[in-house]
């Protein structure tokens, strides 16, 4: 079956209060609108649909930098009149005889195993909706069943009765409908409610009246339909992605002191046999191998750590290599384009940019290299400097092999 999925992001998200379109704000290191779309090219859908409003430039770009590969549809909503009307800007774009399940761009850790369970349930022309039971419905949408317990419609906060404000079912608001369905239906939708709005979930009741099957998921999971709207929301959903990627790597076998005190924002592979100590950030792409311990207050961005490797307290490394074996820390920094090759030891205040130090070099107090070339067997003493910039250019140092280099040296580059 071709899949079409259309994701709602036109909302101006004014209780963020921030300049930035709400969609673009960050969980896990990725902006919202891209945290959606990463689960729905998971699914591998013909076609994805983004509707947008506000900003909708800077959405777009911001897209484009994050899946410059993948091609998506931008359909634009001028005035935000309801999720049937958003649905509706995207309708000529839906492919004949396909299905389309309808997302949110502020609504991010939708997973893909709950949307796969959803396309079981999809025989081709009923619709299927997701929803969740919770104590505190206030606000959503209720689901109301028939005696058979068959869903008939799904009633707003805002328009239900008393009796109905009791029921602990929630719409998600994420649904999976026939294309020629929503041909059929979507346009006869009214705004005759208390919020005068297209409310995408009369469908419900349409679908009922007229006999088409509805098939429900409910999730017991309900961070995963909970949106954002403000900061306090934001950060409420930014703990639970990080405790549940925490348990990840504790499943996986990688120890963590504390399941509440790491941070992975982007993608971290770790291997067998490490242990993470408390207060540490993974950002973008960061790949440890096995047996490697990481201290306290560790940042590790963009970079490629390889077995047996000892990251001492307080150390950021950011876009570089660590060979087997090294050490580095505490209170180091090795900036991006730096290669720390085997056995080799980076110590306490040191700085390394664009650097490639040799087998069993070691560097271990208060020294800068930058823009060198050091050999294996060197002995940088602490304070060095490998004097780079001239105020307009760079120059590199070239250090070879089993060098020994005094205390208090400065390298004025280019000098080898
Ligand atoms: C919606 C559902 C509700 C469900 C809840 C789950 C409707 C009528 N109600 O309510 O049953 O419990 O989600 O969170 O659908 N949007 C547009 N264009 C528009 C209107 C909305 O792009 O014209 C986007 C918004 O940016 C937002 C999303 O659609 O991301 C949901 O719209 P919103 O009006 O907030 O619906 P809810 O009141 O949350
Ligand atoms: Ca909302």
């Amino acid at each position: 079956m071709a899949l079409n999925i259309v994701i709602l992001a036109a909302g101006l998200g004014k209780r963020m209060y921030s300049d930035m379109p709400k969609v673009l704000h960050h969980i896990g290191g990725r902006s919202l609108i891209s945290q959606v779309l990463k689960t729905a090219f998971l699914l591998m859908p013909s076609k994805i649909i983004v509707v947008y409003g506000h900003h909708g430039e800077k959405v777009k770009n911001k897209v484009m930098q994050d899946f410059p590969n993948n091609e998506i549809c931008w359909v634009y909503q001028e005035q935000q009149l309801g999720t049937a009307h958003a649905l509706k800007c995207a309708l000529p774009y839906l492919d004949s005889n396909s299905a389309t399940l309808l997302l949110y761009g502020d609504v991010p850790l939708i997973s893909q195993e709950t949307l796969d369970k959803m396309l079981d349930k999809y025989d081709g022309s009923n619709v299927v909706m997701l929803s969740a039971d919770t104590v505190n419905p206030e606000g959503y949408g209720r689901v109301i069943r028939n005696e058979s317990f068959e869903i008939m419609k799904i009633v707003e906060h805002k328009d239900a009765s008393q009796s109905e404000r009791c029921i602990n079912e929630i719409n998600s608001g994420i649904y999976l409908f026939s294309n020629n369905f929503l041909a059929t239906w979507l346009g006869k939708i009214n705004n005759n409610n208390k919020s005068g709005e297209y409310y995408v979930t009369d469908l419900i009741a349409i679908a009922y009246d007229n006999g088409v099957g509805i098939e429900s998921v409910t999730t017991n999971k309900l961070y995963e339909i909970l949106g954002v709207n403000n900061k306090r929301q934001l950060e409420n959903l930014e703990r639970l992605l990080q405790v549940k990627q925490a348990n990840e790597l504790l499943e996986k076998g990688v120890m963590l002191y504390d399941k509440t005190r790491i941070d992975i924002r982007g993608n971290l592979e770790v291997g067998v046999d490490c242990v993470i100590d408390v207060g540490c950030i993974f950002e973008g792409e960061v790949v440890i191998g096995n047996q490697v311990a990481i201290g306290a207050y560790v940042i590790l961005k963009n970079v490629i750590i390889h077995d047996g490797v000892t990251i001492k307290p307080y150390s950021i490394i950011e876009g570089a290599e660590i060979k087997h074996q090294a050490q580095i820390g505490p209170f180091s920094r090795v900036r991006p384009t730096s290669t720390i090759n085997a056995h080799a030891h980076i110590g306490n205040f040191v700085e390394v940019k664009n650097t490639e130090l040799g087998d069993n070099s070691k560097a271990n107090h208060l020294t800068y290299l930058g823009d060198a070339k050091v050999g294996g067997g060197v002995n940088v003493g602490a304070g060095t400097v490998t004097c780079n910039y001239d105020g307009k250019n760079k120059f590199v140092t070239n250090i070879e092999d089993n060098v020994f280099i005094g205390s208090g040296t400065m390298l004025v580059a280019p000098v080898t």
